[in-house]
């Protein structure tokens, strides 16, 4: 008998990805596909032949997708909730009867998913796209806001946060911002729909987080599959929003071994015009080779480089490339690349661990702030901003990791780490294996 599970990501970049890439390793092992999405951020369905795909309303018109991501997934939780249980109700009355339909896979951020499964009788289980470490800390973020933590004086900035390691104060106020009322409910419900749940997979694995898998195993008392970083299997490339610049290969080609940093920020992240030219400086005045991911949007209301003068192009194009999106995970492969300035949300991390590409640390907020301590902090493969977008840090961290000693230590612990997570999705790793018991578990449904 056929057998099929249905997938529905949430309509973000670094979610569309990993469910993707999740949905072809089920089909691999020979489960059949379909995607229900929102018309917002829909993916493209012609790079899938071999998935169905559903589209439902979202309410989201173009006008409001510059909303900031919080009230964006609050207001999608709000709209699609009747059309995704319409549109389920008739999957589940159409399946025939050589097919059936096994569960429901969808990302945590849901927060209706789970009723809606528990009301037609389906089985769910929830993809968790970060680091298990930061779901963990999902019951205890709204206490850290009671407790006084906010505001952190600047004398207790590096002390760390007892409840959350290695997370310090002085990362907190990107996680929890003290106007974000529709917070806490959001954490609650993430919490209690995710206990009532059928399991949850993790993009991630026991050599990056044994200790933590064990505690989602505690916290929320459901099975726990830990499949590895997914792009290890498939790229990501396929299920990509924007139009990837391929001219960055050839112009990596021209470079030399490890020479180039590449500069990225990820799908969401803003920064300040000012900001901005920090970048751009700390860039040029480094005097390394840079690829620079500048997508329109990056700073808020302005297209796209339209902010970099004419002399200061000519100067940064000496060097550097700019493009809008940049096929990543080529670019991170590529032997000309030597580092990784990044946001650190929880694909890029991965993407870079898996290359053995060391990284320098601009976190925007919210999981990136955990991710990057790991980096820095507990794992020690980048070096870490704190924050500081200006010139001087800039070119100092680039520096230091692509030209001097210490960059050659933090690379050779990358390359530890990197292979170490290698071995855990080749045949009979940890990864490998819980995909093996995922299957299994799915079926037994
Ligand atoms: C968001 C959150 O920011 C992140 O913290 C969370 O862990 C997942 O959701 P995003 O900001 O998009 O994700 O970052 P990330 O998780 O790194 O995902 C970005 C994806 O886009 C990666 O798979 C990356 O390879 C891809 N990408 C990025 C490109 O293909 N081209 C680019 O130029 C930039």
């Amino acid at each position: 008998m056929e057998k099929r599970v249905i997938m529905f990501p949430l309509p973000l970049q670094g979610c569309i990805n990993p469910m993707l890439q999740l949905a072809k390793i089920l089909h691999s092992r020979g489960f059949s596909i379909t995607v229900i999405h929102t018309r917002f951020n829909a993916p493209k369905a012609s790079n899938h032949p071999l998935f169905n795909f559903l589209e439902i309303e979202d309410g989201v018109s173009e006008k409001e997708k510059d909303y900031n991501v919080m009230s964006l997934l609050a207001q999608i939780n709000r709209n699609a909730e009747s059309p995704f249980h319409d549109c389920l109700r008739k999957l589940l009355l159409q399946s025939q009867e050589s097919e059936k339909i096994s569960c429901l896979i969808d990302d945590c951020g849901w927060l209706f998913t789970q009723s809606v499964s528990e009301s037609l009788n389906l089985p769910r289980l929830v993809l968790c796209t970060f680091k298990a470490t930061f779901l963990n800390a999902y019951p205890i973020i709204p206490l850290l806001r009671t407790k006084g933590y906010l505001p952190v004086s600047d004398s207790e900035a590096e002390d760390s946060v007892l409840e959350f390691p290695p997370l310090r104060k002085r990362d907190l106020l990107r996680v929890i911002r003290e106007d974000e009322v529709e917070l806490g409910p959001f954490l609650r419900v993430t919490v209690e729909t995710t206990m009532r749940s059928s399991g949850i997979i993790f993009m991630s694995c026991e050599e990056l987080e044994k200790e933590s898998l064990n505690i989602a195993k505690e916290i929320f008392k459901v099975p726990v599959f830990a499949v590895g970083p997914f792009h290890s299997y498939f790229s990501a490339s396929s299920s990509s929003l924007f139009t990837q610049d391929e001219t960055c290969v050839p112009w990596l080609d021209k470079q030399e071994d490890k020479s180039v940093i590449y500069v990225s920020l990820g799908s969401v992240v803003n920064v300040k015009e000012s900001e901005f030219l920090e970048i751009a400086y700390g860039l040029y005045n480094s005097k390394q080779p840079f690829l620079w991911v500048v997508r329109p949007g990056l700073v808020q209301g302005v297209e796209w480089i339209t902010l970099l003068s004419e002399e200061l192009m000519s100067s940064l194009e000496e060097k550097g490339k700019i493009v809008k999106w940049a096929p990543q995970q080529e670019v991170l492969a590529h032997r000309a690349i030597g580092g990784f300035l990044t946001h650190n949300g929880w694909n890029s991390t991965l993407e870079s661990i898996c290359e053995g590409v060391p990284m320098i640390c601009l976190p925007g907020g919210w999981d990136q702030m955990l991710n990057s301590r790991f980096v820095s902090d507990i794992w020690k493969v980048g070096i870490h901003l704190e924050g500081r977008i200006e010139r001087e840090e800039i070119k100092k961290a680039v520096r230091l990791l692509m030209m001097e000693n210490e960059g050659e230590k933090i690379r050779e612990r990358m390359n530890v780490l990197k292979d170490e997570v290698a071995k855990s999705v080749k045949h009979g790793g940890s990864s490998f294996r819980s995909i093996e018991t995922l299957a299994t578990h799915i079926l037994s449904l």
